[in-house]
Formats: C-alpha cells, structure tokens, sequence
C-alpha cells in the first residue's frame, strides 16, 4: 500500500499570453478552480495508476477544503488521515501560457501544520511511503524516519526543495525523484556536482533509485550501477501543471506493484506525458490502463 504524506491546496489557474516578469502585471480571460498540491496529486496519480492509497494531510475548517478533496475521494484514496484544522487550506495560485509552461505560488495555510506522527501505527514493511516539498521540512524527516524504523520504503520527490540541509535524510530515502533544476539545488546544498548525469553517479546506490526527469527530453535514472534513460513520447502540450506528480505517482503504484524499477520508471513517463495534455493537476492523472499502452511505445 502507498501512503502519501504531503499537501493538499486548491489551485487557482489563470491561462496567460505570457507569465509575468517580477512587477509584472498580465491579464487572462477567467480563472478555473482545480484541487491540487502535490502530495493530493501524487495520491490522485498513483491511485489512478492502480495503488491502493492513503493520504495524511490536513486541510482549512473552510469553503475550499471539499473542493481541494473531491477528487481523492472520487478516485477512491483513503482520508481517514487527512485533519481539518483552524486555518485556510493551501491554495495555489497559477498561471498557464500558450505552450503549457506555469508558474505557481503557493500559500500553504494547513499544510504547515502537518504533523509526521500523523502516521503513527500505520505503516508496515510492505508499505511505500511517499513525501514531496510542501509540507515542514522537520516533518517529512521525522516521517522517513518512522517509515525506516517500521521497514517501510521511501519515496521521495523533494519539490520544492527543501532550504534545509537534506543530507542526512537521504540516509533514509529509496527512490529520489527530481526535475533538473531540483537536481542542480539539491546537489548544490550539499556540495555535489548538480548536472544530472553527475547527480545520478552520486545519489544512485544499491539500494537508492535516483530518477532526474527533463521534461520534454524524458529521464535520466539508475541505481546503483545500472543506467537508462527513455526519451519523452510526442505529445500535444497543454497544461505541464502535474506532469511531474502523475510521473511520481505512476512510477510508485508501479514499484509498490513490484515491477522492476526501468518499467516503473518507463510507465511513470507515460504517465507525465498525458499528464501534458489535459489542463489541471489531478484532472489529468492518467489511468492504469492508458499508461500501460503509452509505456509499451516508449524508447
Ligand atoms: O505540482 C503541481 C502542484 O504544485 C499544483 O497542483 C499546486 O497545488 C502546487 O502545489
Ligand atoms: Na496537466
């Protein structure tokens, strides 16, 4: 089983002819309301590519938290351990060009006070715990620690990254999933060479998976010795908002399923990919079924 321990915001999106520079003001027609936050979407994601899942969380005692859950609750995760506290649920504020590319600021609200011992007594060996960047940086360290403690796996997407010193943790974690720009801040926090080649030789071991994902141009992954990279199919882009999300969530349904890490990395490709081509976060998290076809095509 997958547990997602990590943010639940409702985005805010505006389609722009252009994103703003710093002082900028840009205009859009109208906005659309989508529940996000990458924790949410990685549930959505992995949920959809056919996991069972568990999301800790919490949102706002407000008008936004229903719409920011809607779509976990419809695609069947688990919230028993999502709270609702005093404040306003995460929200999202983001805009989309023609070629699909966004920009986001997040208000986190509730998902500041996340609490790691939220997961207390809930994972086993079997489990696959799963963390990204907007929740307390403490928080997701002492969940990865309870997760080592309990033999769970861990699976992390630090996005964004955390300003904390992370090396430590990585202790803990068993897949690392970064974009490229992650990959150069992560490695740069540590004093490690941040290209992804480089990024890879360092993080992969023998029992870590790094996977560093470069958008158009696909993904760069290995662990321990072994290297591969798979090139992004042809796709029509939209809305990259939750690319990255239905690639993590894709690639943790297909580990916790078992299967070896270069399918899982090629299905969570798949995944990214017609994440692309739908607008909105978990609105575009593909199914098991679609993923499966697109990964076959992939080289
Ligand atoms: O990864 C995309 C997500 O980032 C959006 O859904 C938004 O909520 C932000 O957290
Ligand atoms: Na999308």
């Amino acid at each position: 089983m997958i547990t997602v321990f990590g943010s639940i915001n409702l985005d805010l999106v505006v389609a722009v002819p252009r994103l703003p520079k710093a002082g900028e003001t840009i205009s859009g027609p109208d906005h659309q309301t989508f529940a996000g936050g990458k924790g949410a979407n990685q549930a959505v994601a992995a949920r959809r590519a056919g996991a069972t899942v568990r999301m800790i969380g919490a949102v706002g005692r407000d008008a936004f938290a229903e719409l920011a859950l809607v779509n976990m609750r419809d695609a069947g995760v688990d919230l028993s351990g999502v709270k609702a506290l005093d404040g306003t649920t995460g929200l999202a504020f983001i805009g989309i060009d023609p070629a699909g590319e966004n920009q986001i600021i997040v208000a986190s609200g509730t998902n500041a006070r996340v609490e790691a011992d939220w997961l207390a007594g809930g994972l086993g060996p079997q489990d696959l715990l799963m963390l990204q960047g907007e929740t307390p940086f403490a928080e997701v360290e002492r969940a990865m620690d309870l997760a080592r403690q309990c033999g769970a796996s861990v699976f992390w997407n630090p996005a964004p990254v955390p300003r904390e010193d992370a090396a430590a943790c990585l202790e803990a974690v068993g897949t690392l999933v970064v974009n490229e720009s992650e990959a150069a801040e992560l490695a740069g926090r540590i004093g490690m060479p941040g290209e992804p080649e480089a990024f890879l030789d360092h993080m992969a071991t023998s029992f870590r998976a790094v996977v560093v994902t470069l958008g158009a141009s696909g993904v760069v992954a290995g662990k321990g010795e072994d290297r591969f990279r798979f090139g992004s199919p042809k796709i029509e882009a939209v809305d990259t908002t939750g690319a990255g999300d239905a690639f993590c969530g894709a690639l943790a349904a297909a580990l916790d399923l078992r299967l070896p890490f270069e399918r899982a990395v090629r299905e969570g490709v798949a995944a990214g990919a017609l994440a692309c081509t739908v607008t909105g976060a978990q609105s575009s998290a593909p199914l098991k079924a679609d993923i499966r076809r697109l990964a076959d095509q992939i080289v």
